[in-house]
């Protein structure tokens, strides 16, 4: 085990010896006592017993000595051991010794000569002491730094799981949207196809048997008028599905939110969503609903501004043909717009019918609609969603009114990439 140096240093050996005799026996390990006559020489002890892993707990030193003086040997040793006690022995009394060895090392106590063999171990007991509880205390320290850095690390670690299975998690789930929706385009294309082909080939067989009557001059006015209405709502037929088709494929274009490669650009909110509402008034005009729209004047917002249009348009399409009957009931729509922070918060309401609760978590679904039979595709919300949470990014949440109307909020900042 190492051992706990108790170092003492006196040039008249009278000294040394009735402090060997006084002090010897009166340590347990790990303490030893070591003895130098010379200030150079407890230098040289210092140096050999830090050598072989020893530590030096206590120096007590002569003051007046040939050679380095008993202050100037504990400056030089405060240096390289700071946490050494350090008691000095002054025949006479020497305040500057003293003061110098308080000021420029760590001296614990000093001792008259001649010193009472009792006040003398009484002394060096409580300066070991004291010495070791300040070790205990640093090793304490030490452990604790100790725990905490591999603590933190371990911390760091699970957090640096935790983002990558974040992030994993996240493509998986925009994986799953995109799968569903390729299916989901695959299912709403395939009725229109499948009714045009049906009604190409019924009207391609009818033509070939108005082809073979002609041909084979059987061809009566009657037959070729029955043929005619038949190819005029054939035809009618495939050109309304091939439009749904058509349609379906535009809107499908949208989903996939990058497809605009319009520059970001600062413009004013209210402006902007008038120009919208000029915009929509062909549709708005055969309704009777009133459009509020509630914005500081001076809002401006460095973004994309043609998703805002996509999305005020798909909102009020929404409200007009989902609040209210097509639009043929009277109601209000109002748009709220705050500024919270760096962002801009949309309460977007409108006082139609509303949205029942166990409808809410569907709103944004690619495909989700209650009007299918009126040709809908349940892309609209979906289409915003995206917009929002990708391109602008902000979110949008579509809130319980206990169905008094719609209400749907959206955060965006005011200006992208801040
Ligand atoms: N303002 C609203 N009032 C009542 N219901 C609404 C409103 N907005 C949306 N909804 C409901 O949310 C569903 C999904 O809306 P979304 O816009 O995605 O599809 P859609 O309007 O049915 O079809 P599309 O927009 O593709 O023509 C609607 O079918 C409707 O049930
Ligand atoms: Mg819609």
């Amino acid at each position: 085990m190492n051992k706990q140096i108790i170092l003492c240093v006196d040039d008249e050996k009278i000294v040394l010896e009735s402090l060997r005799s006084e002090l010897e026996g009166k340590f347990e390990e790990p303490y030893a006592l070591e003895f130098a006559e010379s200030g150079d020489e407890a230098l040289e002890v210092i140096a050999d017993l830090i050598a072989d892993g020893d530590q030096l707990a206590l120096i007590v030193t002569d003051y007046l000595m040939p050679g380095l003086k008993g202050d100037e040997i504990l400056t030089n040793i405060y240096k390289n051991h700071p946490d050494s006690r350090q008691i000095m022995l002054t025949g006479q009394a020497n305040l500057e010794g003293i003061a110098n060895a308080i000021n420029n090392a760590k001296l614990y106590r000093y001792i008259s000569k001649p010193w009472e063999k009792s006040d003398l171990l009484l002394t060096i007991r409580e300066a070991i002491k004291s010495y070791q509880q300040e070790h205990q205390l640093k090793e304490h320290q030490t452990i604790l730094e100790n725990t905490v850095k591999l603590r933190t690390s371990e911390l760091e670690n699970a957090l640096e799981n935790l983002q990558n299975s974040q992030e994993q998690l996240l493509v998986s789930e925009k994986m799953a949207v995109l799968g569903g929706l390729v299916a989901g385009v695959a299912h709403e294309i395939n009725t229109p196809v499948g009714v045009g082909v049906t009604a190409a080939s019924h009207l391609e067989a009818r033509i070939r048997e108005v082809q073979q009557l002609y041909q084979d001059d059987e061809l009566t006015q009657e037959a070729y008028e029955e043929f005619l209405a038949d190819a005029v709502e054939g035809s009618q037929i495939i050109l309304r599905n091939l439009q749904t088709a058509a349609n379906l494929v535009s809107s499908f274009k949208l989903v996939a939110v990058d497809q605009s490669s319009e520059a970001m650009r600062t413009f004013k909110l209210k402006e902007y969503i008038n120009a919208i509402l000029s915009s929509l008034q062909p549709e708005l005009k055969q309704t009777r609903i009133r459009i509020e729209v509630d914005c500081p004047d001076d809002l401006a917002l460095n973004s994309y501004p043609g998703d805002f249009s996509q999305i005020f348009t798909n909102l009020i399409i929404n409200s007009v043909a989902h609040g209210f009957n097509q639009g043929t009931e009277a109601g209000n729509i109002t748009i709220q717009i705050r500024i919270d922070g760096n962002n801009v918060v949309i309460r977007y309401t409108d006082d139609g019918k509303g949205i029942p609760a166990n409808i809410i978590p569907k709103v944004f679904d690619p495909f989700f609609t209650t009007n299918r039979q009126a040709g809908r595709s349940g892309l609209g919300m979906h289409i915003i969603y995206n917009i929002i949470t990708q391109k602008l990014q902000g979110s949008i949440t579509c809130e319980d009114t206990a169905s008094k109307g719609a209400l749907f909020v959206i955060r965006v900042p005011t200006a992208i990439g801040q």
